[in-house]
């Protein structure tokens, strides 16, 4: 220690999200104000590898609240996947007086942050990604702000679309979760929404609904497809072939990460991030923050990572129900 009451590091690892600089900014300030050093680390846990920190001031996270992204950048590391990666970095932490590391990232990031507390690394996660896919927490930084920038891109589709009397396939990432799909689904009143949670692999049901919403009077179709579902380019063909209706492919891909983050994701990242070191400051171990019936909570990171998480069922069928999905037949 160095007159201050601990030191804290923090990094960003895996996927970006809209308001992970927000959530480092609270940890860097409230880490201050709470009396503790804060070390930025940059490129994930190969910063930790490479002794990549810097002590952060209180000016040094000034005017980075409103830009998508990660300043202190990130990056998967295949050195810190292996063991020997692990037990280096939990060497690194010890040697430089880390006395907690808080990790800003996804499922992946977690599970290096648990394999880490097991080499006496108290580590404190803050859920940040896209997918909205970690199970123990209602939200994750970034979803709010993917969602509304997939949203936009799909009303403009939809206007092109109405315009030629085509159907679109439009791509939206989540590469195992549906959650981007399911809510553009209902937030752009898509006719179909593709989920790798539900999607049963029927295409002649799919094609069948297609060519039916088109007999009713539909002059365009919107078909979300999740990343997990994939082949957009293909179905797109195989639904012009087998239809006759002019059809276009349209991947979003990664535009969808970037962005100024919501007011929801710069408020939640924030307070994720204040009350990650709170956790530390309350001599908490290996936590992870999160939310729960709409109030931040923190759950042991072992417990976390026995739960598991379903698409709501109740909104699936409102999408099912507000579109045209096959079985909710027009
Ligand atoms: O951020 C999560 C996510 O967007 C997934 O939905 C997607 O599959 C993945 O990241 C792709 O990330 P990258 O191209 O950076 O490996």
């Amino acid at each position: 220690m160095s007159g201050a009451k601990g030191k804290i590091a923090v990094l960003t690892s895996g996927g970006d999200a809209p308001g992970m600089n927000a959530a480092i900014r609270a940890v860097v300030r409230t880490g201050i104000a709470r009396g503790y050093e804060v070390y930025g680390v940059r490129r994930g846990y190969n910063g930790i590898l490479k002794k990549e920190m810097s002590l952060m001031s209180f000016t040094d996270v000034s005017e980075k609240l409103q830009h998508g992204g990660t300043f202190l950048f990130t990056a998967r590391s295949a050195e810190f996947g292996e063991d020997a990666g692990k037990r280096k970095a939990a060497a690194i932490c010890k040697e430089l007086g880390i006395d907690a590391l808080i990790v800003i990232g996804g499922d992946g990031s977690f599970t290096g942050a648990k394999n880490l507390s097991k080499y006496g690394v108290n580590v404190i996660g803050i859920p940040g990604t896209i997918d909205l896919d970690i199970a123990y927490t209602e939200y994750t930084i970034g979803f709010d702000t993917a969602v509304n920038t997939a949203m936009e891109a799909i009303d403009r589709l939809r206007e092109t679309s109405n315009s030629h009397e085509r159907c679109s396939v439009v791509e939206v990432m989540g590469r195992s979760a549906g959650y981007i799909a399911l809510w553009c689904g209902i937030a752009n009143g898509a006719e179909q929404i593709l989920l790798p949670e539900k999607f049963d692999n029927n295409y002649d049901m799919l094609i069948e609904q297609i060519k039916k919403n088109r007999k009713s009077g539909m002059t365009h179709q919107i078909i979300i497809n999740a990343e997990g579902i994939g082949h957009s380019y293909g179905l797109a063909k195989e639904i012009e072939k087998a239809t006759g209706i002019e059809t276009r492919a349209t991947i979003l891909g990664h535009l969808q990460r970037g962005g100024s983050p919501t007011a929801r994701d710069r408020v939640v990242a924030s307070v994720m991030g204040a009350y990650a070191v709170d956790m530390i400051d309350q001599g908490k171990q290996n936590r992870l923050i999160g939310y729960k019936n709409g109030h931040v909570y923190d759950i042991d990171i072992e417990e976390a990572f026995e739960m598991q998480k379903d698409i709501d069922e109740y909104e699936y069928e409102v999408a099912g129900i507000l579109g045209t999905r096959c079985s909710y037949n027009i």
